[in-house]
């Protein structure tokens, strides 16, 4: 797996090689902040904690391992039960590894050795966890910077380190952007691949499977970055539809219209894709309506970014434009700046206009010391509120819906109720809904897209009828 002369994390076949020194660098980018921005003591030590591994409830049966993402990105290990210890001054790091009793190597395979680990992860020097306590005793860092306030027995001081990480977390290094350009481009293949396969008839699991079997077969993703979401129809009004209780069962209709939000994840890197299309591979009137409003927004956002940009003026800009098209289509009528006014834009999108993204789907760092969430409908659901700087990943993933509750309680409400035309608003009761999700990194002028599925309804029709004509990715205005 790690080869001497640039050791890289890959599963062999296409899949991509991680570089570990990607971790190094986030150590060290992590000690940078400590010294100059917090101006930690001389002689500090940062603990992490990795992830354990659970059972099914009160069985033996394992529920695959996927690492605590902090310590991931600071070690990239992939085993549970570990510890790091980072000398904040030197750099210098120590992976802490479960000593294993023998019985191991019968049920689970290969004890290796403390080397083989320094190896195959890079670090400084490899110990058993048995051992963190004596030997940060002896040690004596001035200060133990850690995230989850882990005793150690040791005497030392731990004060909480969990602002510098995150900081650090939001803002992508060149070897993490290209992971993530990696699970975007498998997940986009594989969402190619289902909008080619679905049919009339089929279950919506059909295509949750297959989407996980493109993106582990041909791309090593063992992961998704969140349960699948794959909706025809009505559930396409449900914002997370696809868990136990809704477990992504229906048989897909004629005439519905599919969202399925999916994202594969690669070494613990994800992705956030959600593709809308007709089921039966043509669109009707109503349907190119509501997705060509819902992919005018997303462009615009898009058009828009650049760093500066503040997040939530790009979810009023996608809101906006989603009640000027909505009164085209005629759902609506009246002025939209007296729409914006009672917020009705959130009647239709309930949810964020988009999210930080990186080791987890929704990643963190959204809103740091001084970013207040703001609490007016919809926008108090955005999960980052920041201005945009280069370097951060997000999510754009505007959409329309036609949920039931939110329509009934709007027309129940004279300040909105005035506003709808009931009965153009009735033929779209049950449509479900479009969202269009794309994942793009911030640059120094502008964005970079990092999703390649089609997006405009030609492309989709093309897709669907089977084409493999290339299409062209959205590159922002000319
Ligand atoms: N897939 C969850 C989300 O889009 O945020
Ligand atoms: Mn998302
Ligand atoms: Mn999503």
């Amino acid at each position: 797996m790690a080869s001497a002369a640039s050791p890289s994390f890959s599963l062999g076949n296409e899949t991509l090689k991680v570089p570990l020194a990607l971790f190094a660098l986030n150590r060290r980018r992590l000690c940078e902040r400590l010294k100059k921005n917090v101006a930690v003591e001389p002689g500090s030590a940062v603990l992490l904690q990795g992830g354990e591994e659970t059972q099914r409830y009160c069985t033996d049966t394992g529920v695959i391992f996927r690492q605590e993402s902090f310590f991931h990105w600071a070690f990239g290990v992939l085993e549970p039960g570990c510890y790091g210890v980072i000398n904040v001054d030197t750099g210098k790091s120590t992976l802490f590894v479960p000593r294993l009793p023998p019985s191991y190597a019968t049920w689970m395979g290969k004890i290796h050795s403390k080397e083989h680990f320094k190896e195959k992860y890079a670090v400084d020097a490899v110990q058993y966890t048995d051992e963190i306590a004596s030997i940060l005793t002896s040690q004596n860092p001035s200060v133990l910077l850690t995230l989850r306030g882990v005793n150690t027995d040791s005497g030392s001081v731990c004060r909480e380190a969990s602002f510098e990480g995150i900081s650090n977390r939001v803002f992508k290094t060149d070897m993490e952007l290209e992971v993530l350009r990696y699970t975007n481009r498998i997940s986009s293949e594989a969402h190619r691949e289902v909008m080619k396969a679905v049919k009339v008839g089929m279950k919506e699991y059909e295509m949750e499977s297959l989407f996980q079997h493109y993106c582990y077969s041909r791309g090593g993703m063992r992961h998704n970055s969140y349960t699948c979401i794959c909706c025809s129809g009505e559930n396409a009004s449900v914002l997370h539809y696809g868990h136990a209780g809704a477990p992504n069962d229906r048989t897909i209709q004629d005439g519905d219209m599919c969202l399925f939000d999916m994202g594969g994840e690669y070494h613990c890197f994800a992705s956030d894709i959600t593709c809308s299309f007709p089921a039966n591979g043509k669109f009707t009137e109503d349907q190119k309506a509501i997705y060509e409003a819902v992919l005018r927004s997303c462009r615009a956002v898009m058009s828009t970014m650049k760093p500066g940009v503040w997040w939530p003026d790009m979810h009023r800009l996608a809101d906006r434009i989603h009640l000027e098209e909505l009164a085209r289509i005629g759902i609506l009528q009246g002025s939209v700046d007296a729409m914006v006014e009672v917020h009705l834009g959130a009647v239709f999108m309930p949810h964020g206009l988009g999210h930080l993204l990186g080791l987890d789907v929704h990643d963190v760092g959204g809103y740091p010391e001084g970013v207040e969430r703001i609490d007016e409908p919809g926008l108090r659901s955005l999960r980052t509120a920041r201005h945009l700087e280069p370097g951060m990943v997000l999510t754009v993933e505007p959409g329309i819906y036609f949920i039931d509750h939110l329509l009934d309680q709007a027309l129940a409400d004279p300040a909105q109720a005035c506003f709808f035309n009931r009965e153009v608003l009735q033929r779209f009761r049950g449509f479900g809904g479009v969202r269009i999700e794309e994942d793009v990194v911030v640059t120094e002028s502008g964005i970079e897209l990092l999703t390649c599925v089609p997006r405009t309804v030609e492309e989709i029709e093309a897709c669907m009828a089977g084409s493999d004509k290339a299409f062209t990715p959205f590159s922002g205005p000319k």
